[in-house]
């Protein structure tokens, strides 16, 4: 399928891109006026013809079922079901060593930054700690920030959360967090607003799994979280010990629990053994 897009971003930015095919469309979602959502000052026109001015949103709306058709394909074909990570009892499509993306070439992999393909030490934790206490989070809402492949999400619908929304910025993880729920039989709501700074109404519990990799990052997420805690929130984060997770962090949390991780993910996360789950304290 053909695609006429045009950037219509008042920061000057004309980028027009004609007769881009579908598959190319997940190049054109890296585009830096289509990142933010629709407040953002991008506005994309829609196909050959008819071409109406839309927000990135309504773009999205616009052209969501064949491209999400496409990205359903294309992690089936590169990805396969694995158990071996810390939850077993969940069923999780990964890009595991028998795949084709494994190793291979950045420009080789239809893919940018496929963290959704890896289930992160820290989500093994905090998803090994839903179902380890399945009483506790039935009661709950609970909101997966970043959930990747989606398996702390899954898990908290597994033990019958009362709501569970997953949320990921990449809407590539948001296809890999539904096709996982699929896999485990339950249904998660998915949304790929960026939750960061807000006040997560409606949500009782936020989930944050292996997010404090990048020490600035780690400073926005930690002052958000904090605001979240402070308003009565349970946050629950689950790290293998990353350098953003430092000892001044680590002094307002308590240590819940702790996990050996399976060989395969020590392999992944090169010197990391261990992921541990932490709350955040008032
Ligand atoms: C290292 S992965 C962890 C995935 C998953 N939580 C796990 O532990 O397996 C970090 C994830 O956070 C997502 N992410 C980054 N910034 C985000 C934001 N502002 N809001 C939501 N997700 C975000 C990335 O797209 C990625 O899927």
């Amino acid at each position: 399928m053909a695609w006429r897009l045009l950037c219509g971003s008042s920061e000057g930015c004309a980028d027009v891109l004609h007769g881009v095919t579908s598959m190319e469309m997940l190049e054109v979602l890296e585009h830096p006026h289509a990142k933010g959502g629709s407040s953002d000052q991008a506005g994309w026109c829609g196909l050959a013809g008819s071409c109406p001015t839309v927000s990135v949103g309504d773009f999205f709306i616009l052209q969501s079922s064949t491209m999400l058709k496409d990205i359903t394909s294309l992690i089936l074909r590169h990805t396969l079901v694995s158990r071996s990570h810390l939850t077993p009892e969940l069923s999780l499509r990964l890009i595991t060593r028998g795949c084709e993306a494994w190793g291979a070439r950045a420009e080789d992999v239809p893919f940018v930054d496929p963290y959704w393909g890896f289930y992160w030490p820290g989500g093994q934790a905090v998803a090994r700690y839903i179902l380890d206490k399945p009483r506790f989070f039935q009661s709950r809402r609970v909101l997966d920030v970043g959930c990747g492949c989606g398996a702390q999400a899954i898990a908290a619908a597994a033990v019958g959360a009362e709501r569970v929304l997953a949320n990921d910025i990449d809407v590539n993880a948001l296809e890999a967090t539904k096709i996982n729920a699929e896999l485990n039989n339950v249904s998660v709501e998915t949304s790929e607003k960026n939750f960061i700074g807000t006040k997560c109404e409606g949500f009782d519990t936020i989930l944050i799994g292996d997010m404090f990799y990048d020490e600035e990052f780690a400073k926005t997420l930690f002052e958000w979280l904090s605001k979240l805690t402070d308003s009565g929130k349970l946050v629950l984060i689950g790290d293998p010990g990353r350098h953003g997770l430092t000892a001044s962090r680590m002094s307002s949390m308590t240590r819940l629990a702790s996990y050996t991780l399976h060989e395969d993910t020590c392999l992944e996360n090169r010197g990391f053994t261990e992921a541990a789950v932490w709350r955040l304290e008032k």
